[in-house]
């Protein structure tokens, strides 16, 4: 049978829907009583105070964890007699139950795993069903970061067929790849529910940009109550390569026919890439060396918490492309569907990563608990769900891992490496170690003949590239030491900084915390952290002393910095009142600091030239004046007219500096190239706040109840200079089709809400972010502030055809 030129009609219902709206809320303490209606994606503990007792502790984000239920009442149209119908979670935290019409579906442990259960045999159908999911949180600490609670993520209902491709069920490689031409192997996982075999058309075709590129069918025998897996192979001329700068998308279209009818239509978006570690040139992608120059990031979105937002990691992914990141470690588990996605669309590699322990546990109830039961079926669900995209090319079956160090470590690894191999062996597995060899010498040197002992994980042959957290010293003897097996800087730097704050003097380098286990009581009073690049762990390295090692030597493949954005919790070096990371070259409200700027100069071919600090000092102050730049010779700077010389960057330099007695006035940096000017920078002293100023990173954005617009507040003076030490309370008032979803202004010990309508600014700046309503017209965003001169902005709402939910 063929059905090739069947004239019968191919239009079937949509198989995958969101399913977030409309759904009920009571937390566990009044459970039952009080519900109130939301919308997921939902995270209920950003909702709440900060405080010092949250069993979560600072190092959880000092956030309430706890109970909570969720209730979904809907009907199930009466069409849906004899068709499949199943149910999605992206991923809730943690220990969720998940009932239907009061029968148990099945319980998750993981807090960030997918997971499906099948509607089917529980359901009412032409009538009211009851969905009830129980989330439980209860038992804190589970978790070294801020883990939010509840359906963070999205839900989804699948509606098919008795006969249809599975859920994760196809796989797309490419075994072969050229310019010329590549092969495409599919694998496609069909399952006839029916109670009868039946001849079924497998039809599998290759798309680009919508148009048919390769097509391929095939009859198959489905036995009843089978799955069936079916392959083919195609081939695809003058290929558009995935590739950071490009990143093509292909997408496999599988249809399934029986008796002549389309009964499914499913779709896997992929990527023609290859790409290879080699122990000499570091990473190759389509047979170009590339330098991974990566960021680990939590999965918080700051005010916004957990609640998965695909604008909101879209905007994180444009400011790291700003600074030239190319690649993402999601540190440390599975990361939501939707950053992988813009990762495949904007051209992001991803280290995907599983777990942060195994069997030996880190905080006292974390995954560890349920390790034995779960880690298998939560792993093979891990890669099956990632393993079609391009992004993708690091499989972390770990972080620092207690049991590296021990035999059983590396047994655990083996097996976790063969269950990887067994569901994709197209990309390497590694872990990040702390480090890979025995040492205990802190300050071990570049030099040495004799390959030291590698760990047990590192040397039990599970991994394919060798994966160091911190250790940079002894990234040299890497070659020494595994010869034959590439390396990965999985995570590097934990530098230390807070937004705008400056110590003098500026070429100090200072370790802090002075060890990781004992209270750090050294630091600024007020828990502050210079913003130049002079801080950092004991077990790390400022940004410069690491991006001078990586860059230099090719075998290096590259880095994750420790980490892009600040995230909730884990606030090293400090302790409570401290609540938020100080890691990151960018802030919890997503203002870069400047070390930003260092990146962009190296990472980019951008003309950088970034001078600070701010201009406001008492009188007669010693200030050390830096600046990054490029496609540059040299940086010459003026105050008040009157030069204070030029400096150019000599041997491996990364900026340039002076010092400076402070006098008011005006700063002007001027970057030249064969003596022609190339940038000039001015920063003024400012006078005191006068006015506010806004800016949205979007005017206008989509009326789909889900986009954000992200509004910059910055004080100015009455001239609209900047005022940097600035702190004044902004009020905002909201009309129009939209609402106020977050404040925040990036300060790691502030314990306002981030869901108040008010917030202080914090060395000159705060956030506020605007979601649409679902209808399309004109927000109006008010920021006021006593004594200072009022703002308006007007963002556009507009229907947004692709809108599906
Ligand atoms: C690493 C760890 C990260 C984070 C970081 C802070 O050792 O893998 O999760 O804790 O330290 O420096």
């Amino acid at each position: 049978m063929s059905c090739m030129n069947t004239g019968k009609s191919k239009s079937i219902p949509v198989r995958k829907q969101p399913f977030n709206r409309d759904w009920q809320f009571c937390s566990g303490d009044t459970a039952g009583v009080s519900w109130h209606k939301l919308n997921l994606p939902h995270d209920w503990s950003i909702e709440g105070e900060f405080n010092k007792d949250h069993p979560a502790t600072f190092s959880g984000g000092a956030l309430p964890g706890g109970i909570g239920y969720y209730k979904k009442e809907f009907n199930v149209p009466s069409g849906y007699a004899g068709k499949q119908v199943y149910i999605e979670f992206d991923g809730v935290y943690m220990n969720s139950e998940v009932y239907l019409n009061g029968k148990l579906l099945g319980r998750r442990p993981n807090g960030y795993i997918g997971f499906e259960y099948n509607l089917t045999p529980y359901l009412n159908v032409g009538a009211g069903n009851t969905l009830t999911v129980k989330v439980d949180n209860s038992q804190q600490p589970n978790s070294r970061w801020y883990s939010g609670s509840g359906i963070y993520r999205n839900v989804w209902l699948t509606v098919t067929g008795k006969v249809h491709v599975k859920h994760w069920g196809t796989y797309v490689t490419t075994p072969k790849v050229s310019k010329d031409q590549s092969d495409v192997h599919a694998e496609v996982e069909v399952i006839n529910n029916r109670a009868e075999d039946r001849k079924g058309v497998v039809r599998t075709i290759v798309l680009f940009k919508g148009e048919k590129v390769s097509e391929k069918e095939q009859t198959v025998t489905l036995k009843a109550g089978n799955t069936h897996l079916v392959t083919d192979d195609h081939t695809v001329k003058n290929p558009q390569l995935w590739s950071v700068e490009t990143p093509a998308l292909y997408t496999l279209e599988t249809e399934i026919y029986v008796d002549d009818r389309l009964v499914d239509r499913h779709r896997t978006p992929f990527g023609i890439r290859s790409f290879d570690f080699d122990t000499d040139k570091g990473f190759i992608l389509n047979g170009r060396q590339l330098k991974i120059r990566g960021v680990c990031n939590h999965h918080d979105l700051g005010a916004l918490g957990t609640a998965v937002n695909t604008r909101a990691l879209e905007r994180q992914l444009e400011i790291l492309r700003g600074m030239g990141v190319n690649a993402i470690r999601t540190a440390h588990n599975p990361p939501a569907p939707e950053l992988l996605e813009l990762c495949d669309k904007m051209g992001f590699l991803v280290m995907d990563e599983v777990f942060d322990m195994w069997e030996k546990g880190k905080s006292r109830y974390d995954y560890s608990l349920y390790w034995d039961e779960w880690h298998r079926q939560d792993l093979i669900d891990f890669i099956k769900r990632d393993r079609n995209h391009p992004s993708v090319f690091i499989w972390s079956i770990g972080n620092e891992i207690p049991e590296q160090w021990e035999e059983r470590g590396a047994e655990t690894g083996r097996e976790l490496s063969k269950i990887v191999r067994r569901l994709d062996d197209t990309r390497p597995v590694t872990a990040g170690m702390n480090p890979p060899i025995h040492t205990n010498n802190k300050d071990v040197t570049l030099q040495f003949d004799e390959p030291a002992t590698p760990n047990a994980l590192a040397g039990s042959g599970a991994l394919d590239l060798i994966g160091y957290n911190y250790a940079h010293r002894t990234y040299l003897q890497h070659q020494i030491n595994f010869p034959e097996t590439p390396f990965i800087a999985t995570e590097t730097t934990s530098a230390l900084a807070t937004r705008g704050y400056y110590d003098q003097r500026s070429d100090t380098v200072k370790r802090w915390p002075y060890r990781w286990d004992q209270l750090f009581l050294d630091g600024n009073p007020d828990n502050t952290v210079s913003a130049y690049d002079q801080v950092s762990a004991p077990w790390g390295s400022t940004h410069e002393e690491t991006w001078k090692i990586i860059k230099k030597h090719d075998f290096l493949s590259g880095m994750f910095i420790w980490t892009g954005f600040d995230y909730l919790g884990e606030p090293t070096p400090y302790v409570w009142p401290s609540r938020s990371s100080y890691f990151g070259v960018i802030d919890l409200a997503g203002f870069p600091k400047d070390a930003y700027y260092m990146y962009k100069s190296e990472w980019t071919d951008e003309t950088v030239l970034h001078i600070f600090p701010h201009w406001n000092w008492e009188p007669g102050r010693e200030v050390d004046i830096w600046a990054y730049y490029n496609n540059a010779d040299e940086v010459e700077l003026y105050l008040n007219g009157r030069s204070l010389g030029k400096r150019s960057k000599k041997g491996d330099d990364l900026h340039v500096m002076w010092r400076v007695p402070f006098n008011p006035g005006t700063l002007k940096a001027v970057s030249r190239k064969d003596g022609r000017d190339v940038l000039v920078k001015e920063i003024k002293t400012a006078g005191t706040a006068a006015q506010i100023q806004l800016e949205a990173d979007r005017n206008t954005i989509s009326a789909d109840s889900k986009d954000l617009s992200f509004v910059t507040v910055s004080i100015a003076d009455t001239t609209g200079n900047f005022v940097p030490t600035a702190t004044n309370r902004i009020e905002f008032e909201i009309s129009g089709p939209g609402k106020i979803v977050g404040v925040d202004n990036g300060d790691p010990t502030s314990h306002e809400s981030f869901k108040a309508k008010n917030r202080k600014a914090f060395y000159g700046k705060c956030l506020v972010i605007v979601q649409s309503a679902g209808t399309a017209g004109e927000i109006q965003l008010t920021a006021k502030s006593k004594g200072l001169k009022p703002q308006k902005l007007v963002i556009n709402t507009t229907r947004n055809r692709n809108e599906k939910d």
